[in-house]
């Protein structure tokens, strides 16, 4: 854990992420991500700002439905896991049109050359590069090149350092580590920002990766991602459920033969869910030689246990928009009383403010 944040002096600090509307929360984001997110928004000392990247969204995925869908199951996935949003501010990023607003005013500070070095964009043009015969840019929309300005909004419309005469001190967002170049780059961006218009403006934020956080493996051994298409849905309907369990790959060690802990996803997924005892004890059945189909059933067994009020409770929030809208509004009007009055502010300083 970064610890340059929590040596702040100010009395409340702020918690920002925003998740990508474009898949359905899997075991890997759970824990990862979700889990911690929520613990965090408990504390009473930390202001947590969790919303939907639903503009993100539309950088890498033209399917109108599968955005729509995605957005409505992360929400549901998120209140289900008992976020308590009236502590927590949660809202779809598209319902704050000061972020896209903020979006054009850093574009105009940021260097060109910053985005260049970006490494999705340049991973992108690597990909071109490696094909031989194509144009470097082949197959690359603006969003996916200006997404750090994008992502800078997103944190820095929440890093003013006072709110009404409260002070926040720096932004802290917690990322995997693929993420941590962006959240640099947002630093960059409000830097420049700050010093070409005389005032800081912003604080700038910070990156938290927690090294203590689990990161799974999926169905084929490599890290769960949807990218590749190896995921176990969080709230998986039970009998579905079981059979990805029992899709998880293995060894071809026979039951009886002594098991290695390492290396092995049944017993990491196992590991992110259960207490030490418990984990202790499942070490030495691995030594016994717990049979893979037995190990299999009692992942099984362990992890419905511990979904299933939440899973009934994603089942009620998808079948009650309405709901969940109103708990996104609520949220929205929350990041707005704070987005609206500090744009205006920065409008000023840029020389777009009111004639009178
Ligand atoms: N880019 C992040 C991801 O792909 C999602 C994201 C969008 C985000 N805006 C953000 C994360 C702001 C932290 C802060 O995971």
């Amino acid at each position: 854990m970064n610890t340059t944040a929590a040596a702040n002096s100010s009395a409340f600090t702020r918690v920002l992420t925003g998740i990508t509307t474009t898949g359905t929360p899997h075991l890997g984001n759970y824990v990862g991500a979700i889990r911690p997110a929520i613990n965090a928004s408990r504390d009473p000392q930390v202001q947590s700002y969790y919303f939907l990247a639903d503009f993100h969204a539309l950088i890498k995925c033209h399917e109108p439905q599968r955005v729509a869908e995605s957005r409505r199951e992360i929400a549901a996935t998120w209140l289900a896991l008992g976020l308590d949003t009236d502590h927590a501010i949660f809202y779809r990023q598209s319902d704050v049109p000061e972020i896209p607003e903020l979006t054009w005013l850093l574009t105009c500070v940021a260097a060109k050359g910053l985005m260049n070095r970006a490494h999705a964009y340049k991973a992108s043009v690597q990909e071109n590069l490696d094909a031989g015969d194509r144009d470097p840019d082949a197959g690359i929309n603006m969003g996916l090149y200006s997404y750090p300005i994008l992502m800078a909004a997103d944190i820095l419309m929440f890093s003013q350092k006072q709110v009404a005469g409260q002070d926040f001190g720096l932004t802290r967002v917690p990322v995997g580590r693929d993420q941590i170049q962006h959240i640099e780059m947002a630093r960059d961006i409000g830097q420049r920002f700050n010093h070409i218009f005389g005032e800081e403006f912003f604080a700038l934020p910070e990156a938290v990766v927690d090294e203590q956080v689990a990161v799974l493996n999926g169905l084929d051994g490599r890290k769960m991602s949807k990218s590749y298409n190896n995921t176990i849905p969080l709230f998986e309907p039970e009998k579905k459920f079981r059979k990805l369990i029992n899709k998880i790959k293995t060894n071809s060690l026979e039951p009886g033969e002594p098991k290695d802990t390492e290396d092995c996803t049944l017993f990491q997924i196992y590991t992110a869910f259960a207490s030490a005892v418990e984990v202790a004890e499942m070490r030495e059945r691995y030594a016994a030689g717990i049979g893979w189909g037995e190990m299999k059933g009692q992942l099984f067994e362990y992890l419905n246990e511990q979904l299933r009020t939440p899973r009934e409770e994603y089942q009620r929030l998808l079948a009650d928009p309405a709901y969940v809208e109103a708990v996104l509004h609520k949220g929205a009007d929350k990041a707005r009383a704070e987005a609206t009055p500090f744009l205006d502010r920065l409008k000023v300083a840029v020389g777009l403010g009111r004639f009178i």
